[in-house]
């Protein structure tokens, strides 16, 4: 986690790094802080507990700003939220000044050598041990210090680090040069005109220029104002390949709504649109991806679906397994990111990996993909962030196009990564034993979802007034039965993530086997009814929750349910099976936010969390 930003041109760079911190804060926000080198030569550092606009407001005085500065957005994984342990870290000879994204695995054994070398430290950081390495590694060099010394006690010092970083670099002697490095921490340089920017991602950089460079594990970027120079760390000189961001401004822009998380629920018919737009073909009944790297032959020979992801995006995963599983007839198995890399599961020879990854940058499913592809697995990808190092990595793949999700709790992204598993168990299913007419019900089915979308969202005002109803629960149930299960968990997590209430997920029938003891006046449940064969059993755990007294939102697209079974009723409209489930979460995301909207939580910053994990 961590967002980083670096500036070297003509304007101040002070204004230019808090914009970009701002556009990074959802990598983290227990602190942030800068370092500009001033007109007189000196570097300035300051740095702040809690958000960039604490920052912000430490800088009301006119900077003596000379166009060079490193930034830091911090979310704590090594020592306090402190002062002292806020970005950027300076050495203690305060030559070099850095900020970091990323751990550093062996920082205790590097320090312990550091000290003993007689070097000082100011914090309980595992960073701090970088800007010291470097600046000791500086020192012992006989030379004087130049761009080329500066840049030898980089390599060493990264050659004796054990873990994942993106820096960027000031050296107090050297006025023209900003310096970057990186290893399983992304990091971008923005090439613009006469100036050079680093940061985590595109979002920060896009203010400036569209055109970027993705750096690679293991390389080094020195830049000055005007131009760049790629080494790996094994000093071979990269040709550097010069992409264009296509995200318009506006995508990133509030717009009339309080919060990211509401414009993002309601981007969500557009959203989808463009997750389908030139990807269904009508006529033959089949959706197309241009991207996958997988001829027909080889989809007919896949025997087995692996997909790995975490947190709301291993959501989407189950919800493929039921739908890849109905529809394409393939077994899928979903791993949690994080265990599939180090619990070497059995997989056949013929499985596909699909890994999904809002981000493209959470390490626990770079990791899982590097795995898969070690031992030799096709793996294909389901990302949105263009250009990230999932996608980048991976064999083959589908962008999501859901444009910028800023907001910490997923939604937009992850309806779309709903429709897009929905879309690839008919391409799967049509090059299989989907029947054609089957294939063309679901092809229908899926260009009428915008609209259906844009009528549950005409709900939004019925649902805030059962959010501010239910916002005093201290706990609460999702139950749901097949892919409406996964759809619980989701619900579950997102009123967790953005209000801190309890909250548990569970397949509706297993209530009765444990959760029911939770079950009382004080715990409502939330149950998904969907319109099918599952809804007398469905309403029999309603049944069973009632007669325990607990309360009962029911999000139904039945117009059958007696409207006296359940405390709320919530009916959103009638859809193919096949995109059900992305109906039936909208009602969810919209209790979650009305009630933590309704309990003054900071909706697109919820406490402990940030948006893209990338520390394992
Ligand atoms: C979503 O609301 C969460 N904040 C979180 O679970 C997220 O989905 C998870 O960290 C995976 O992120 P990714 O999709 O960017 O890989």
């Amino acid at each position: 986690m961590c967002g980083i930003v670096g500036y070297i041109g003509h304007d101040n760079a002070t204004p230019i790094l808090l914009n970009g911190l701002k556009r990074l804060e959802y990598r983290g926000y227990d602190s942030a802080g800068l370092a500009i080198r001033q007109k007189d030569g000196s570097i300035k550092a300051t740095r702040r507990v809690g958000k960039v606009a604490n920052l912000a407001a430490a800088l009301t005085t006119e900077p003596e700003d000379s166009g060079l500065g490193i930034s830091h957005t911090r979310w704590a994984t090594h020592g306090g939220v402190t002062e002292p342990n806020t970005h950027p870290h300076a050495s203690w000879n305060k030559k070099i000044f850095l900020v970091h994204n990323g751990v550093i695995e062996n920082y205790q054994q590097l320090k312990t050598s550091l000290l003993a070398k007689g070097v000082t430290f100011e914090n309980e950081t595992d960073s701090e041990v970088l800007s010291n390495l470097i600046a000791y590694n500086l020192e012992q060099q006989s030379e004087e210090i130049s761009v080329k010394s500066v840049n030898k006690a980089i390599r060493t010092s990264l050659a004796s680090v054990e873990g994942t970083y993106g820096l960027a670099i000031l050296c107090s002697d050297l006025p023209d040069s900003l310096f970057g490095a990186r290893k399983g921490s992304p990091l971008i340089l923005g090439v613009g005109k006469n100036e050079m920017m680093l940061a985590s991602d595109a979002s920060a950089i896009r203010a400036r220029t569209r055109e970027v460079v993705y750096l690679d594990d293991n390389q080094i970027v020195t830049l000055n104002h005007d131009n760049f120079n790629i080494t790996t760390f094994e000093e071979t000189e990269v040709v550097p390949e010069i992409s264009t961001i296509s995200w318009k401004d506006e995508d990133a822009n509030l717009g009339d709504f309080e919060h990211y998380m509401l414009k993002e629920i309601h981007d969500q018919p557009s959203a989808l649109e463009n997750a389908f737009r030139g990807r269904l073909d009508m006529e033959e009944g089949i959706s197309k991806f241009g991207g996958l790297n997988l001829s027909r032959q080889a989809i007919r020979h896949i025997d087995r679906i692996t997909i790995v992801a975490c947190g709301t995006a291993w959501h989407a995963g189950l919800v493929g397994e039921y739908l890849i599983e109905k529809y394409a007839r393939i077994p899928v198995e979903v791993e949690y990111a994080s265990e599939f890399r180090y619990r070497n599961a059995p997989m056949d020879k013929n499985t596909l990996v699909i890994v999904i990854s809002q981000s493209g940058e959470t390490i626990d499913t770079l990791e899982a993909q590097r795995e898969a592809q070690r031992k030799g697995y096709h793996v294909i990808g389901i990302i949105n962030n263009v250009g990230s190092t999932i996608a980048r990595e991976n064999d083959g793949g589908i962008y999501q196009h859901s444009g910028p999700e800023i907001g910490v709790a997923s939604t937009k992204a992850f309806t779309s990564q709903l429709l897009i598993l929905s879309m690839l168990s008919i391409y799967f299913g049509r090059t299989r034993d989907l029947s054609y007419a089957d294939g063309c019900k679901m092809v229908d089915a899926i260009k009428e979802l915008p609209n259906l979308i844009k009528q549950t969202l005409e709900l939004s005002d019925s649902i805030k007034a059962i959010a501010k109803k239910f916002a005093h629960y201290h706990d609460f149930l999702f139950l749901g039965r097949l892919e409406m299960f996964p759809i619980a968990l989701e619900g579950a997590l997102k009123l967790k993530e953005i209000s801190y209430i309890h909250a548990e997920g569970y397949p509706s029938a297993e209530m009765k086997h444990g959760p029911i003891a939770l079950i009382s006046e004080d715990c409502p449940s939330i149950v998904i009814v969907p319109d099918d064969e599952t809804l007398k059993k469905n309403l029999s755990s309603v049944q069973e929750v009632k007669a325990r007294k607990g309360k009962v939102i029911i999000i139904t697209d039945s117009h059958d349910i007696p409207s006296s079974l359940a405390d709320e009723l919530i009916i959103v409209p009638k859809a193919h099976n096949c995109v059900r489930p992305i109906l039936m979460t909208i009602p969810l995301q919209l209790i979650s936010y009305y009630i933590a909207v309704e309990l003054g939580k900071d909706v697109d910053k919820p406490r402990n969390l940030a948006k893209s994990v990338t520390v394992e």
